[in-house]
């Protein structure tokens, strides 16, 4: 057989054998994906408007205030459908096996908004497969201490471009004694981390002895709103239970986000409707707005500016700088 012929008859079997692959898809992933085509099928909708309804549909039905109700006319028909329970349930069960294992869970969120190509790709929106991700986390966090005896985690870990939020909930449900940042720009996947980060709140949430310590940086305002929300559960015994309480989130640039400088936090938590970030964030050693450090043409850190990464940067309130 000729050189041509021996390719032509590979790139045959190649084909077959991709025409062949069927991707192992998870139970809640399947059940994710029903209940998106039967909200496709009662709106009418772009998948990706789906997908966003069903995140939305998700938080209200998990008793989050999310401020907004743009899928409150799907519930129609749809309020009782045991489907909702069962993927909580299903995926549940998935994850309690794998913690107890030391193995990788599915992200069903993220592979349904794959599955039809729902994601921007101009802001690179793709996503880690979960194995790559959870053997990443495990090499990074093999030492992670175990939480403080208030309760209060012993580390901190930020994922800048959160995407889904697969690094975040992966390091908080197999490790007790982090807690983990998520910066996001996109809006939506900010708000599916989120989702992720709470339905997962059997692992990913925070009992805490001494409330008033523990909730510092999220300070008395915030922890009212917590509240408020739905997202924390009143004092028992001296304990408090934040739903999620391990992460919190900025939907915004991560070149912008500098999460020990202290203004940052007012605008970090768990706002399905977050305050516009442009005007808040700031990136080290510039202390002007975003669209200040755009019109200045992007400067890059001064040599005097270098001293500022050197200082010793604690979660501590410090007053800001003056320009
Ligand atoms: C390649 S995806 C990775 C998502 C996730 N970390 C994962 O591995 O599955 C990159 C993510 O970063 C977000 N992104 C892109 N530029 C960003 C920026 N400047 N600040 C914050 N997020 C950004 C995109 O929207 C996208 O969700």
């Amino acid at each position: 057989m000729g050189r041509r012929s021996r390719l032509k008859r590979l790139r045959r079997e190649q084909r077959a054998l991709e025409r062949s692959y069927v991707p192992m898809q998870s139970e809640p992933f399947r059940i994710l994906r029903s209940l998106h085509a039967s909200i496709q099928g009662k709106c009418g909708e772009s998948s990706r408007r789906c997908w966003e309804l069903l995140l939305e549909m998700f938080a209200h039905a998990t008793g989050w205030q999310t401020d907004t109700s743009e899928s409150v006319h799907l519930w129609d028909g749809l309020d009782g459908d045991s489907r909702w329970v069962e993927f909580i349930e299903s995926w549940t069960d998935e994850v309690d096996y794998a913690k107890a294992n030391g193995l990788p869970f599915s992200e069903p969120f993220g592979e349904l908004l794959e599955s039809f190509q729902g994601t921007n790709e101009h802001l690179g929106q793709f996503f880690t497969p979960m194995p790559v991700v959870h053997a990443m986390t495990e090499m990074m966090l093999h030492d992670c201490p175990p939480p403080e005896p208030g309760g209060w985690p012993s580390m901190r870990g930020l994922d800048p471009c959160c995407g889904t939020g697969r690094f975040l909930i992966s390091a908080l449900v197999h490790h007790d004694g982090i807690f983990m940042h998520g910066v996001e720009l996109d809006l939506w996947l900010m708000r599916c981390a989120m989702l992720n980060v709470r339905l997962l709140a059997k692992w990913t949430s925070l009992r805490m002895r001494d409330p008033g310590e523990g909730l510092k940086p999220f300070g008395g305002r915030e922890r009212s709103k917590l509240q408020s929300q739905g997202l924390s559960t009143p004092e028992v015994g001296g304990d408090i239970l934040v739903m999620g309480g391990r992460s919190i989130f900025i939907n915004g640039d991560s070149l912008m986000v500098d999460l020990d400088y202290t203004p940052n936090w007012t605008v970090a938590g768990w706002a399905w409707k977050p305050y516009p970030w442009q005007d808040n964030l700031k990136i080290n050693g510039f202390y002007g707005s975003y669209n200040q450090w755009i019109d200045a043409g992007r400067p890059a850190l001064g040599a005097e500016d270098k001293s500022e990464l050197e200082y010793d940067y604690s979660m501590a309130d410090r007053p800001r700088p003056s320009p």
